[in-house]
């Protein structure tokens, strides 16, 4: 029994308390399963986690480190069966890898870095009575996409001269994937996957020659001397001075079709670059798609592409193939918010202003479609490779990090995570507006954007804060207008989800309240509007990913437990999921119910 009563379909579970454990924590009546731990292999071949002994060979047929977005989908022939779909956003070499040496890291060290990072496909069984899910290793749709695998850069910008290096002089082929954060599932089956915090792997910026490239590359967070990792010092596509243009070829959607090993993944240009989290489509009705995105920087902005041309339903290969090539072309726009109460009103403590919401309209404003552009100063090829300062020229909103944005499948109203902005309103900075409310945000907001008559084309927008993060018991929050004595305290949302009731399910990353991260679940409709509960935690030190919110089945992807400070190889600071005397591992966790029945119902 709840204090709710039974609650809306979706959320009838007894919340979960925040706590500092080494555990997943769900609610009474919920069973968690580990499907796949980092090191797990994957590929046919691939030998069992041997941290002692691991070798590059190894971790290129083993799952990957750090998973983050998570899908699950239908197999293509085997009713029992279903295809994980992961990212693997990053490294931490120094908990990773016995005798780490992070100023001299040896050639195979690198080179386990390298194969931990990208994408794994892995085709996994279902008990049909306790919903358990197994990897099936060796299956034939499971792959390992790492930083060293070719992708086809695709769309306006594939081949400018913006995207040439060396080893690449027409501008076509990238090694790898890096930083794949949050991603999407597009309407026909494939998966979207963003490259984000890119910056952090290329070494020499401090002393590069490339004036014009060096000025450019500031405004994505390029500093410094020598890389983290030392990459450069084996593959020099990594040092600044030597290809320039390297990170250019970085920092795009990338798309993957789990259903075809044989289709090299594509970078789509079109979408623009900047330091993607995710892409969260939405088919508008006449059959054009439509992306969301966010580029996850203290005051960088929110996105949205429409595609020229319309998806084709069905299944045939004529379909899949057409459908493959609609995010080559489109239109890029960007958005801009504006409130609706006095900017007076709006004091930057987080106090709601006299109309009693943070609220207001908007507009999309449009970069460039196809070859041509709309910003003052550059050409296409230069909005999609340096979008963030063609953003800049036009004016958009300056936000608090946006983190996933995702249309709800039900309403089609997208819900935006604004993690938080601690800068906000310091210094020069930009002060608090209507749609980031509070200076020196520390716990973050959702934002529920309405298109013009429900069309994810239109041009303009409505909005309002669903939720304005912290502690309930703090003046400075806002749960829908719901009661906050009987709400959950959530903080720092990063990416969100849909159950198939309609609730918008929010996964946190970087608790500023001081407990673990965790999962919430949280009505949008009727008199539960804001009622948010807390579904899960995750253990010490990580932060909850993926999640996939289905009716039988949650999955999150716990990333980086015990990612504490002082952490090492040799101080693991988690056990978690191996128990005493083990270092922990990123892992995918599957919640069913213990019948394997209906979540939260
Ligand atoms: Fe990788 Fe924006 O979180
Ligand atoms: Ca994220
Ligand atoms: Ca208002
Ligand atoms: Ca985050």
């Amino acid at each position: 029994a709840t204090r709710w009563g039974r609650g809306p379909k979706g959320l009838d579970f007894d919340a979960v308390a925040p706590n500092r454990a080494d555990a997943v924590s769900v609610p009474d009546g919920y069973e968690p399963q580990v499907v796949i731990r980092w090191g797990d292999p994957v590929l046919e071949g691939a030998p069992e986690f041997d941290p002692e002994n691991q070798t590059p060979e190894s971790q290129a047929g083993q799952f990957g480190y750090n998973n983050d977005y998570t899908a699950l989908l239908d197999h293509p022939d085997d009713r029992r069966k279903k295809v994980l779909v992961c990212n693997h956003e990053y490294t931490t070499e120094s908990s990773m890898l016995p005798d780490y040496d992070e100023a001299a890291p040896t050639e195979d060290q690198i080179r386990i870095g390298l194969a931990a990072h990208g994408l794994s496909v892995v085709t996994v069984e279902e008990d049909r009575r306790t919903g358990a899910l197994t990897p099936v290793v060796g299956d034939g749709l499971n792959r390992r996409i790492t930083a060293e695998t070719p992708f086809v850069i695709s769309g306006p910008a594939a081949g400018s001269d913006l995207l040439k290096t060396t080893a690449d002089a027409e501008g076509a082929t990238a090694l790898g994937t890096l930083n794949n954060c949050a991603g999407g599932t597009t309407p026909w089956g494939t998966i979207l996957s963003g490259e984000e915090n890119f910056n952090q792997y290329f070494a020499n910026f401090a002393t590069m020659t490339d004036a014009d490239q060096k000025a450019k590359l500031a405004r994505y967070g390029f500093s410094g001397g020598a890389s983290a990792r030392k990459w450069e010092q084996y593959d020099p596509r990594f040092d600044l001075e030597q290809e320039p243009n390297e990170p250019n070829r970085f920092g795009w959607i990338v798309e993957l079709d789990p259903y075809d090993p044989e289709w090299a993944p594509r970078k789509r240009t079109a979408l623009g670059r900047f330091k993607h989290e995710g892409a969260g489509p939405r088919l508008a009705r006449d059959g054009r798609v439509v992306v969301y995105m966010g580029d996850d920087e203290r005051f960088d902005y929110m996105y949205k592409f429409v595609s020229k041309e319309k998806m084709k339903s069905g299944s045939s290969r004529r379909a899949r193939e057409h459908n493959r090539k609609l995010l080559d072309e489109g239109t890029l726009y960007v958005a801009r918010f504006t409130g609706d109460s006095p900017a007076a009103e709006i004091d930057g403590t987080g106090a709601l202003p006299s109309d009693g919401r943070f609220d207001g309209s908007g507009e999309w404003i449009k970069l460039a479609s196809g070859t041509t552009s709309y910003v003052d100063g550059f050409s296409a090829e230069e909005v999609y490779v340096w979008t963030r300062q063609a953003a800049d020229k036009v004016g958009a909103t300056k936000m608090d990090r946006p983190e996933d944005v995702e249309p709800s499948p039900k309403t089609g109203k997208v819900y935006v995570a604004l993690t938080n902005n601690t800068n906000r309103g310091t210094g020069s900075n930009a002060k608090a507006d209507e749609a980031n409310p509070r200076n020196a945000n520390k716990h973050g907001q959702i934002l529920e954007l309405t298109e013009r008559r429900d069309d994810p084309t239109s041009l303009t927008f409505g909005w309002n804060l669903l939720l304005v993060c912290g502690d309930p018991a703090a003046a400075d929050t806002y749960f829908g207008g719901f009661p906050k004595d009987q709400v959950s305290p959530i903080s720092c949302p990063d990416n969100v989800a849909f159950d198939p009731y309609g609730n918008l399910w929010i996964s946190t990353d970087g608790n500023a309240l001081g407990s673990n991260d965790g999962l919430f679940a949280v009505a949008l409709e009727g008199r539960h509007r804001g009622l948010t509960k807390q579904f899960l935690t995750v253990p010490i030190g990580a932060e909850t990913c993926g999640p996939v919110v289905q009716e039988k089945h949650i999955l999150v992807a716990a990333q980086h437990p015990g990612e504490l400070s002082g952490a090492s190889y040799d101080n693991p600071l988690s056990q978690w999921p191996d128990g005493p005397g083990s270092i922990p591992r990123p892992s995918v966790v599957n919640v069913t119910t213990d019948r394997f029945g209906s979540i939260g119902c």
